[in-house]
């Protein structure tokens, strides 16, 4: 079920720019015009209401930004024209799906300056991510948001929910397993390594996962450039029986004058259920901390069961990936299927890309055939395109989504549908993008 991406989009050309405001300049930031990424990185960091970049923190971005396609939009008519008054980057990476993996097209780094706000930039961009990612193949499109309300209107649908999970340590306990293996504390550089290494050998298993990038690592692992407090960041790996590498655990504990010392979990990555719960035992029992947290940890996170009292755990769940079918043959294609299903998919969108009736039939083996299918027998379910999105990766339920009035149909339909995109791991992104 694995496709190969398609070449990736960086410094496709967009078209001249058609709305979005008189005299805005769209233009391709070239990967060597560095005076051009830089003034880019200056804009993300402003729309992000970051500071001013430093030299290292741009030289860092200049890294990052290889291999992606950067647009920026300019104002000529501005005292300082060079600085962009609005960005997006994208590019094609794969996204795990359940049985398989797909290309996607991630789009990262919109921002819009507030002096140019709301006059349509955003949707312009947004626009031409999505026609420029159908033009190029690629079937799905990705994102993740700073605000659940602005992307449903292009389509996207949240496929996958972020976990908070927070820890009381002093009536935790544990009830896991002891484990045949060993922990070790490694250096910073070594721990954004091994992050690297243990994150690409567990991807395939999580829905909705994504490949890291060095950048991405030397964050978590507190080496990025401007990281005022990267020092604080301590690491170990979990090491197993035979010597393998399979878990790293970037960490920071704070010790406020007053209130709960806490542990914070940068990035747990295990690629075995023995490392996962050693690196959490290692974290829960940690001497003097009173409280873990954790981000963007899966909705089935076994830490509950790993304690002896699940209350000394809470969660909170909260939108983190968003996903586009453009393309709905392709994608529903490229994932497999936990049950027998036939039935046809009303498919609404007002942009066009996946409207249309699809006949969807999977058999025991997990795969489906999906055909354009006007006339049918078949039972029919409607629904719009964010909605199909959500669905995907399998961790949005059928029911609720029915229950909300946005998915209709008889329903035997909808428990087979239901039953044949369920995942058995709840789909999950362990780093934005
Ligand atoms: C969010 C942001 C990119 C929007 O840019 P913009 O150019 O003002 O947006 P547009 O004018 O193209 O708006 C398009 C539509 O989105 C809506 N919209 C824009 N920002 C919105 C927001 N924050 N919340 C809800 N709706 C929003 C508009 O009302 C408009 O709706 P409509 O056309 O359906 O009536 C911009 O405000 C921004 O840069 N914010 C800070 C950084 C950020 O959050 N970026 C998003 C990263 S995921």
């Amino acid at each position: 079920m694995a496709q190969t991406p398609p070449s990736a989009p960086a410094n496709r050309q967009p078209r001249p720019a058609v709305d979005g405001g008189g005299g805005l300049e769209y233009r391709v930031i070239a990967e060597d015009d560095l005076a051009g990424v830089d003034a880019v990185t200056r804009a993300g960091a402003r729309g992000f209401l970051m500071g001013e970049p430093t030299d290292a923190e741009l030289a860092a971005q200049r890294s990052t930004i290889q291999g992606r396609r950067h647009i920026a939009v300019f104002d000529a008519s501005l005292p300082h024209p060079e600085v962009p008054v609005a960005t997006v980057g994208s590019w094609v990476t794969d996204v795990t799906v359940p049985g398989g993996s797909a290309p996607m097209w991630a789009i990262s780094a919109v921002t819009v300056a507030p002096t140019h706000r709301r006059r349509g930039i955003a949707r312009t961009m947004l626009e031409r991510e999505l026609r420029d990612a159908s033009e190029s193949g690629v079937a799905l499109a990705g994102l993740t948001a700073s605000e659940a309300t602005i992307y449903g209107r292009y389509g996207f649908g949240i496929a996958t929910t972020g976990a908070r999970l927070t820890v009381d340590t002093r009536r935790a306990g544990w009830v896991g397993p002891e484990t045949d293996g060993r922990l070790e504390f490694i250096d910073r550089e070594e721990l954004a390594v091994a992050m690297g290494e243990v994150h690409e050998a567990g991807r395939l298993a999580r829905p909705g996962d994504v490949p890291g990038w060095p950048e991405r690592w030397r964050e978590f692992a507190g080496l990025a450039a401007g990281e005022e407090d990267g020092k604080r960041v301590r690491g170990v790996r979990f090491v197993d029986g035979s010597g393998q590498l399979r878990g790293a655990l970037a960490y920071r504990v704070y010790e406020p004058e007053t209130g709960p010392t806490r542990l914070d979990v940068r990035f747990l990555a295990a690629e075995t259920p023995e490392a996962e719960a050693a690196l959490w035992r290692f974290a829960v029992q940690y001497d003097l901390v009173d409280q873990v947290t954790a981000d963007h940890r899966p909705v089935d996170d076994p830490l509950p069961w790993l304690v002896a009292d699940t209350r000394a755990v809470s969660i909170e769940g909260r939108d983190f990936e968003w996903l586009r079918i453009l393309d709905v043959p392709a994608a529903l294609t490229a994932r497999g299927y936990s049950a027998p299903v036939s039935v046809v998919l009303d498919v609404s969108d007002s942009h066009g890309y996946a409207a249309g009736a699809w006949r969807l039939e999977a058999d025991a083996s997990g795969a489906a055939t999906v055909t354009s299918a006007a006339d049918s027998d078949l039972p029919r379910v409607s629904l719009g395109v964010a909605e199909l999105s959500s669905l995907y990766l399998g961790g949005v339920a059928v029911r609720a989504l029915a229950d909300a009035g946005r998915v209709r149909g008889p329903e035997p339909a909808l428990r087979a549908l239901a039953a044949a995109l369920h995942s058995w791991r709840a789909p999950q992104l362990s780093i934005s993008y």
